[in-house]
């Protein structure tokens, strides 16, 4: 098939890369120059596990440019430009700059919504094009984005035009993965009310973490591991630690409380997972207070800056927050990530080893490598904020959602 991909994000190019691999022609557009110019060298400015060798392989089958003249006679265009939280409102100005632009290029391509948008975003925008469009929610996990692409747990087309459905269907069907068939404004809220629960059960996993903290005999990795048991809680997502970041959660939930706000019908179990993540860095810098003492001039090595394992995306960092706050207490921090070793303003080691003065460890975000190390071992204070270490094997090691005397 011949496909469009509007938006050369993290969405985008994975969508573009592993459609192109399945042996479609995809036109790639972007509105950065700089971008498109790095594309068309073959440097892929983001990272993802196998991306890069995908790309290389495919690449004869991308092309990419900065103008939307160049998105002729496709069958379907996607559109995966970003869509932001300004003042917990959603900001539709590039996902209606881009879906204008696509429709007086290409006069018969189905335009399929990828962003994450409100409810009636789609129809908005089919009637001021005069062509219907489809609604395909993307549901891809950073450092996972291949395998979601290829294999994702569902697919949701929203619409409808029926043959724009099918063409839809029709780009997927090599992914076998069921496809759920609704209205625009379904598939919409299909998106967010996703990611508002997946948000709300790290914040409910969070406060449970806060409670262990006050009673004895309890640690909030085995309360989770219990609860997971539970076919119908399950046990993914369900990780105490300092919090989600990233760039959808933090948005996606603001966005989604808003509009339902406006809608006089707030979402106030997403409110308050809102209001529990944003405390959570708080309590984890109370916590390393507690243990090592006032923070001013005192040596703090974390480990791990970005958002989460396996990606070098430091958007809405807990770690990067953490960071921060650490230092407006007077401590001097310095910071090992795996892939990251600049970030304006911070100090960062190369080696994991180069902390033989710290006062304190902090592992701050859930690379496997952190689970284990030989750091550990040598009698420094060390903190999991993240609960990926063996506590058993590292028993001087602190966990947060854990009693301690
Ligand atoms: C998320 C959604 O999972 C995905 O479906 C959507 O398309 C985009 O947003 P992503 O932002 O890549 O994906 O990250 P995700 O794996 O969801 O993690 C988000 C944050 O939650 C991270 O900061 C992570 O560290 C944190 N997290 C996740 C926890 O604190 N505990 C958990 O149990 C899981």
């Amino acid at each position: 098939m011949k496909i469009g991909v509007v938006g050369l994000g993290f969405v985008g190019l994975v969508t573009a890369t592993v459609l192109a691999d399945q042996g479609n022609y995809i036109t790639c557009i972007d509105i950065d120059g700089e971008k498109v110019e790095k594309l068309n060298r073959g440097d892929l400015y983001i990272y993802e596990p196998g991306l890069s060798e995908l790309f290389i392989k495919n690449k004869g089958r991308m092309y990419f440019s900065t103008k939307y003249a160049e998105l002729e006679e496709n069958d379907v265009t996607f559109v995966s430009v970003p869509t932001p939280t300004v003042k917990g409102k959603i900001d539709l100005s590039y996902v209606g700059d881009a879906v204008m632009s696509i429709a007086s290029a290409d006069g018969d391509t189905v335009i399929a919504l990828k962003s994450t948008v409100v409810p009636g975003t789609a129809r908005n925008f089919s009637s001021k094009i005069g062509r219907k469009m489809i609604s395909n929610p993307e549901f891809l996990r950073e450092g996972a984005a291949i395998h979601d692409t290829e294999k994702p747990d569902r697919i949701v087309i929203g619409g409808e035009n029926e043959d724009y459905i099918d063409l839809v269907k029709k780009v997927w069907r090599f992914t076998e993965s069921p496809i759920l068939k609704t209205t625009n404004e379904n598939a919409e809220l299909i998106k967010y009310a996703s990611n508002a629960f997946l948000a709300t059960k790290i914040s409910f996993i969070n406060e449970i973490a806060n409670l262990c903290e006050k009673v004895p005999g309890t640690d909030v990795n085995v309360v989770a591991e219990g609860m997971g048991m539970d076919h119908r809680i399950g046990k993914e997502f369900l990780r105490a630690g300092i919090g989600y970041g990233g760039s959808c959660l933090p948005k996606d939930t603001k966005a989604i409380v808003g509009y339902s706000k406006e809608k006089e019908a707030e979402l106030r179990i997403v409110s308050s997972a809102i209001k529990v993540n944003d405390e959570r860095v708080p309590h984890a810098v109370d916590i390393i207070e507690r243990e090592i003492g006032n923070l001013r001039n005192k040596k703090i090595y974390v480990l791990g800056i970005s958002f989460k394992n396996n990606t070098n995306d430091i958007r809405e960092s807990k770690s990067l927050e953490l960071v921060q706050s650490l230092e407006k207490k007077g401590a001097e921090v310095r910071v090992y990530d795996p892939l990251i070793n600049k970030v304006d303003g911070m100090s960062f080691v190369n080696e994991k080893g180069e902390c033989s003065d710290a006062d304190c460890i902090v592992v701050a975000s859930e690379w496997e490598e952190f689970a284990s190390d030989e750091l550990y071992e040598e009698g420094k204070k060390v903190i999991d904020l993240r609960r990926i270490v063996d506590l058993k094997v590292y028993p001087s090691v602190k966990g947060i959602g854990i009693y301690y005397e």
